[in-house]
């Protein structure tokens, strides 16, 4: 009773403190950790990615309601598929059923979602399934969710490249700008906040191109712990990071 009257006040203060100013435009998360979320429990890993599908929530909520305008998550790798088949399947299965519940909450809340990564790869029901969701949410402007599934960072510039390649006349010269527009992210504009859970400090292949000048941020919660009051601590955590994009500060 007591704990609980606590965490609600301590909840409240955070909330009180947050400022308004100097919000990430753009966050990206490495969720990480439901494996040992659920180890630490005694329970199977596809415990652990069960409930991290709740902080995935949380986290889309938390970000509509801060003004937070484009989430990226990073859901399934290019070296992801090395892992037990049954728990690939699983994975792609609770994403099936994830993105059926959550259209009608995604619409309420203004959300649009897309999935970006090798979609093509992917079994046909999910695929059917995000083709559903993308075209059921592509009006919503409050925020942009973006499930980065079958992604790699160096699978993406690789496409890129061949999407020049085959599209463009020899003459035409190759600068960001190109490279920029022909990735998955197009449009899209570079994380300011990259947010890894689990206490593992590094990219695993995450947006290799776009994270130039993203400032890290690593939390040893485990995904499936992470909550609203994790979000904004990293974002409070953002806004006192000084950003010189190799100026002179
Ligand atoms: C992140 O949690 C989810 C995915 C990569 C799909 P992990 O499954 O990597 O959890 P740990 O790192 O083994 O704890
Ligand atoms: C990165 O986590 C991929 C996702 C979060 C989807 P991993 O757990 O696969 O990364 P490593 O293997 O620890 O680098
Ligand atoms: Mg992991």
């Amino acid at each position: 009773m007591l704990s609980g009257l606590l965490s609600i006040f301590k909840k409240k203060t955070t909330l009180a403190q947050f400022s308004r100013e100097n919000i990430p435009i753009h966050v990206a998360i490495i969720m990480d950790g439901n494996g040992r979320w659920a180890k630490g429990r005694g329970l199977p890993r596809i415990a652990g990615h069960k409930v991290g599908a709740e902080s995935v929530r949380s986290a889309v909520k938390t970000c509509a309601e801060l003004g937070i305008k484009y989430l990226t998550l990073y859901a399934f790798s290019t070296e992801n598929w090395k892992r037990p088949k049954e728990e690939v399947s699983f994975l792609m299965g609770l994403l099936t059923e994830y993105i059926s519940s959550e259209i009608p909450e995604l619409r309420q809340n203004k959300v649009r979602i897309r999935f970006l990564g090798r979609i093509q790869e992917l079994p046909i029901e999910l695929q059917e399934k995000i083709r559903f969701a993308e075209s059921e949410t592509k009006n919503n402007t409050r925020l942009n969710v973006q499930v980065m599934l079958n992604y790699g960072g160096r699978a993406e510039i690789v496409d890129a490249l061949n999407a020049i390649n085959n599209e463009q006349s020899p003459n035409d010269t190759i600068n960001e700008e190109l490279i920029g527009k022909k990735l998955y992210t197009a449009g899209i504009p570079d994380p300011d906040l990259l947010i890894r859970t689990a206490n593992e400090m590094r990219v695993s292949n995450f947006l290799l191109w776009q994270i130039a000048y993203a400032e890290f941020y690593v939390t040893k919660t485990l995904w499936p712990d992470f909550r609203r009051e994790h979000l904004v601590n990293a974002v409070q955590e953002y806004q006192k990071r000084k950003r010189k994009f190799g100026a002179l500060g």
